[in-house]
Order: C-alpha cells, then structure tokens, then sequence
C-alpha cells in the first residue's frame, strides 16, 4: 500500500519563526556559550566566540529570543548598557545565584543577531519592571530621531535604530513572572502594549503575549476573549519531560535511559499535536480568521543535569532521541503552520536543547543541531499532505519550495526499520540529495573527545521507480529526501 503526496495543491506556509532559537542569562548559554569577551583567548569577534557564531550561521538561526525566561523579570536593561567597567554587578537569582555582571547587554545582542543574520525577539520585565522601563528601552532601540532614549543610544555608540521584530510582554505571567491571574495579566498586557513605542507605522512591532502553560486552557479563553484586539500572537511553553507530570522529582537522565523512557518521552512530545489544537479551537472562537498566532517560545527536551554540575545551570546531554523528538515536534508545527507563525527551542547553546555544548575552548554540534540542518529545507516552504496510512511509529512532514519537493520523516521505533512507497499527483523526475541521522544506540551523542558520533550522513534507502518513491528507514533515525 502507498502513501499518496498531495503535492499539486497550494499548501500552508511553513513560516521560517517555527526555527527560531532562545538564549537566556542561564548557565553558559550566554557567557562561555556564545559571548566571552574583547579579551578572550577563545578567537571572538567582538567578544562574541567566532567557531559557535560560524556553527549556527549554516543553520540559519532566523530569530533569536532575549534574555529570558524567567530571567527577563529580573532584568532592568539599564544595567547592561555603557561602558562595560561601569556596569552594575547583580545576581542571577533564577539561576544558580551566580554574579551576573552585564557585560552582554543589548547592543552585544544586537551585534550577536548581525553576525548571525538573525531577527530580535525580545522580552520584556513585567514582573519586577515597570511600563516607563519597558517604553524606554524599546526607544533607545528603535527610535529614529532625538529623543533622551537616542541620544544615550547614539552617545553609547550606535547612531542607527535597530531592527525589533518581536516583543514579548510577559514571560511565564502565570508562574515565576507574577503569579498572575488571567484576568489581572490580560488588563496588564493591555496597559503595558498601549505604551509601546511603534515608531514605523507601516511595520510595527510584532507583540507577544504570554499565554498559557501547557494545557492552561483557561489562560487562553480569557487572553483572548478580553485583549485578542490588542495582540499579534500569543505565547506557549511546553517542555518535552520523559517522566510527565511531576517537574520536582527527577526528570531523568539524559544519557543511559531505558526504553521505556524512550517511548515516554515520543508520547510526551507528540502531546504538543493537542495542545495546538485545543488553544487554536479555543482562539478560532475569538478569531476566525487566524490573524492571533500562537508563538511557542519555549520547548524542547528537559532532562536531569550532567552530574557534577550546577542544578542551576540547566547543562544535559544530547542524543539520539532529541532527534527524534525534535521531528516529532517540528512535524507538528509545519501541520499546524495555520496558527503557529513562531517557535523557539530552549535553548541555543548549553542549556536543555542546544544546539550547540561547549567546554571552555572546546566546542561541539549536537544531535539536535543536525535535525535543524536538515529541516532547514523546510524554511518558509509550503505544507503538504499526505493521503494513506503512516506504519506505526513514523512522523511525517512535506513541504515543496522552489521546484523542489522534500519528504521528511522519522521512524521512532527502537528495534523495527520500516518501509513507505509514496505516489504523487505531481511525479517528481528524480531524487536530488537524501539524508539520514541515526545512530547505533538510543542515546548515542557526541562528546568533546567523539564530537563525530551522531551527524548528518548521506541515505541510501530511497529509490525513485516508476513513479513510486520507496523508502526504507532504519529504527531510531530521521531521513529527509529532496526531489525535483
Ligand atoms: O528555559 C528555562 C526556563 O523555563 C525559562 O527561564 C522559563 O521561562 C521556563 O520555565
């Protein structure tokens, strides 16, 4: 039996967002990670370390999100601006309790989204901040003639605005920034984007509300239902937890799980399929014709921390099954690209998901970073459907771009390969380039002595005949075949 590709009809747009990244002040996600310093001995361009900058420019980092997380609420952007000699010193109460001594601030973020040709998300403090702090500091970014806000702008050395795409007004309002009630966060988010700065009319600042966690159906009837008119997406965080429920107790670890932790953490991450379709049912009502996104700014894998290290830093292995959940979820996104319009995996570098871990000098792609090296074709392309039944454990995406059609999907079955015959409404001529990420164990992953285990290799199990694609894919691995 074959799986029928609708590939002759006009799909949804797979918006670029959905691969977007965050970077908060945790850990060495910042620090170390990515920014080390003028005088560092790590090579760096302008502080920023050139072999991490130079990894994630070949995937395209479309977005970036900045500076939390729960560290937003504390953050008073004041304090990481001038002279770096002179910047206040405070501590990192969310994470770990360590000196935070703001010598990465906003015109270091600014200059990290230049080298990487990447668009600003930021968010804002509602928590601890106020609506002046946050209304200043969206002028001193983006305001283009004289005002206070400019002028200290251009005497710190940046006489242009800079680009802000996107702003989050509130993280986690439900939890660690507030504990607010929905009703109350729904009038404060009305307040505080009253008084956000829109300088350019024709292109105004895209703005995010925290909406819900997880299955917060609530959160977002009320979001909606009292300031729907007032926002352009709405925010949602989900972490892919093997063991479920429980956040206190252990996670589990992210090397050395059983298969029963295997197939807990697929189910855990195929559950976010319902949450977007529970919070769009609930947005259709508000919003029919789906002008509100939803923007999920925080997901990815959570794991216990590497032993010996600091709890607070949030530093876990990556494997093979980050892989597969990583398409699982990506896969869920494309199908629901009607609503969701932006996603950031947590986080780019040294925390939970990375793409990138770093030791010192020493640095390493993950598992992970090749899944989003390979879905990079899916970038801004058009969704397609698929008509037939999927064996068992297999995720599926289609998109076509630019002439080119590309397949990809991922066999989560630990023991068992398996094999799809697709057909086309619109026969491709032939197969352009096929890639597979797979491993010979569920948690093979690359350390700083093997940084070579899991990558991206050449696959040679597909087969274009007579029309019919037929491909045969290992268990535990994520293939993507690009036809013409
Ligand atoms: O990504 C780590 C943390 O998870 C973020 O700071 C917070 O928003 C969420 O709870």
């Amino acid at each position: 039996m074959s799986v029928k590709i609708l590939n002759s009809r006009k799909g949804q747009k797979i918006s670029k967002y959905i691969y977007g990244q965050f970077s908060e002040h945790l850990g060495r996600g910042i620090y170390e990670g990515l920014y080390v310093g003028e005088n560092s001995d790590i090579p760096n361009e302008n502080g920023l370390r050139k072999d991490v900058v130079n990894a994630l420019k070949k995937i395209h980092v479309p977005v970036l999100r900045w500076p939390g997380g729960l560290f937003a609420d504390t953050y008073h952007w004041q304090d990481g601006i001038g002279p770096k000699e002179g910047r206040k010193k405070i501590v990192n109460t969310n994470w770990g309790d360590v000196t935070e001594d703001n010598s990465f601030g906003t015109h270091e973020y600014f200059e990290l989204l230049r080298q990487l040709g990447a668009e600003a998300y930021i968010n804002a403090n509602i928590g601890s901040g106020t609506v002046q702090e946050m209304a200043e500091w969206v002028e001193y970014m983006t305001m283009p003639g004289k005002s206070p806000m400019a002028n200290l702008r251009q005497k710190n050395g940046r006489k242009d605005p800079w680009k802000l795409k996107f702003f989050g007004i509130g993280n986690e309002t439900w939890g660690g920034g507030g504990n607010m009630r929905p009703e109350y966060y729904s009038d404060i988010y009305r307040q505080y984007q009253t008084f956000l700065p829109q300088y350019n009319k024709d292109k105004p600042i895209y703005r995010v509300a925290c909406g819900p966690s997880e299955d917060d159906y609530n959160w977002t009837e009320v979001l909606m239902k009292n300031a729907a008119q007032y926002l352009d997406g709405i925010s949602l965080h989900y972490y892919t937890l093997p063991k479920g429920e429980d956040w206190i107790s252990s996670k589990g670890p992210a090397t050395g799980f059983t298969d029963k932790y295997w197939y807990k953490t697929m189910d855990r991450a195929k559950f976010m399929d319902r949450l977007l379709t529970k919070h769009s049912e609930i947005m259709d009502k508000y919003d029919p014709n789906k002008k509100v996104n939803l923007i999920v700014d925080e997901w990815g894998t959570w794991y216990d921390v590497e032993k010996g290290t600091n709890p607070g830093f949030l530093y876990q292995q990556n494997t093979l099954r980050d892989v597969l959940t990583g398409a699982i979820t990506l896969n869920i996104f494309h199908k629901h690209a009607d609503r969701v319009y932006m996603a950031n995996i947590a986080q780019m570098v040294n925390v939970l998901q990375a793409m990138i871990l770093t030791d010192g000098s020493k640095m390493l792609k993950t598992p992970t970073y090749y899944l989003f090296d390979m879905y990079q074709k899916h970038m801004d392309a058009e969704s397609i459907l698929e008509d037939g039944e999927l064996p068992d454990r297999i995720t599926y995406t289609a998109s076509k771009k630019d002439g080119k059609l590309t397949i990809s999907l991922g066999n989560y079955d630990l023991n068992q390969d398996k094999t799809v015959d697709f057909e086309f409404e619109e026969n491709p001529k032939s197969i352009e380039n096929a890639e597979i990420i797979t491993g010979s164990t569920m948690d093979a992953h690359n350390t700083f002595d093997n940084p070579n285990e899991v990558t991206l290799k050449e696959f040679n199990g597909a087969t274009l005949i007579d029309d019919k694609l037929h491909i045969a894919i290992p268990a535990k691995s994520v293939i993507s075949v690009t036809l013409r």
